[in-house]
């Protein structure tokens, strides 16, 4: 039987990660939104691609929670997106009460499913997902470390001139300000990027990738960037389908791992069939694990003021 994934919210990042897995031909996909009409063209209009695409992925789009009942995977993309001038931390109390929403309904239809949320400020709506919907921890997942590394391989691969598919690159943290790109664990072809770019031009591309957001939203001025993101979830998507034991970087609940509890921050982990099947601990420099700590505390004060 083919898999089933709903995606919830409509906008640019939810239709486009709908575009990416129905294109993959990865599941069937449900595309869900308040907004009454807009779900429902976007999902057709899809459907009508995939003769053309040559998949036979089903698209429908839907007001109704009926529709996702019993999906595998769950991408919660449903809030408002940031506009120039605004963090991502501005988004906090709006975005918390559409999740306190849309997560009843979710677990009230598909109460196995494997929850990844996008919705920003991404680690504290994760933690909100995590929280409202009593589900273990390895069924809830917050994209941002696929998106943070894929901008940062982007730029490494353009600064030496070489195929993005020979850079591998590790960003840790929360998705803000804060977020944390290893350096010491980005590699060309296997060749650490410490020992190929100098550390000025090292440290501007380390900038560019935490602005890397605000860079998009600066040039789109209504919204915030949807392509990257929502491919990020994509590729969560299917490691998760394809059982891939895939090791990315995700913001998971930690519980004394890198010596953070209770909270959600961004480390490396093995997705697969359950969702999170491991976090795999790499040693960090005292400086590294000095700036994950500080990044925790923003995620920390974030969660805190959401009661959470
Ligand atoms: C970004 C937003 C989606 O990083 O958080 O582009």
């Amino acid at each position: 039987m083919r898999k089933k994934v709903t995606i919830v919210g409509a906008g640019n990042v939810g239709a486009t990660a709908a575009h990416w897995i129905a294109s993959k031909e990865l599941a069937n996909v449900v595309l869900i939104d308040v907004l009454e009409g807009v779900p429902q063209g976007k999902a057709l209009d899809l459907l009508e691609a995939m003769p053309v695409e040559k998949r036979d992925s089903f698209v429908l789009g839907t007001n109704d929670y009926a529709d996702t009942a019993n999906s595998d995977i769950v991408v919660i993309t449903a809030g408002i997106a940031r506009k120039p001038g605004m963090s991502r931390d501005d988004l906090l109390n709006t975005n918390f009460k559409i999740m306190q929403d849309v997560v009843a309904k979710v677990v009230a239809n598909s109460p196995n499913c494997i929850m990844i949320v996008v919705s920003n400020p991404l680690d504290a709506m994760s933690q909100a997902a995590y929280k409202l919907s009593k589900f273990n921890r390895n069924r809830v997942l917050g994209m941002a470390g696929v998106l943070d590394s894929s901008r940062f391989r982007t730029f490494i691969a353009q600064e030496l001139n070489v195929s993005v598919e020979n850079v591998t690159a590790f960003v840790l943290g929360g998705h803000g300000d804060t977020m944390v790109p290893l350096p010491r664990y980005s590699t060309v072809a296997g060749i650490p990027i410490t020992e190929l770019i100098a550390k000025d031009r090292l440290d501007a591309i380390v900038q560019r990738t935490r602005d890397g957001g605000a860079e998009i939203v600066k040039y789109l001025k209504t919204g915030s960037a949807y392509y990257a993101p929502s491919a990020s979830a994509t590729e969560m998507v299917e490691a998760i389908l394809k059982d891939k034991k895939k090791i990315l970087p995700c913001a998971v609940y930690l519980q004394g791992e890198y010596g953070i509890k209770d909270l959600f921050v961004g480390v490396p982990c093995k997705l697969g069939a359950k969702g999170l099947e491991q976090i795999i601990e790499i040693k960090l420099t005292a400086d590294e694990q000095a700036a994950l700590q500080k990044s925790a505390d923003s995620v920390a004060e974030l969660v805190k003021v959401i009661g959470l």
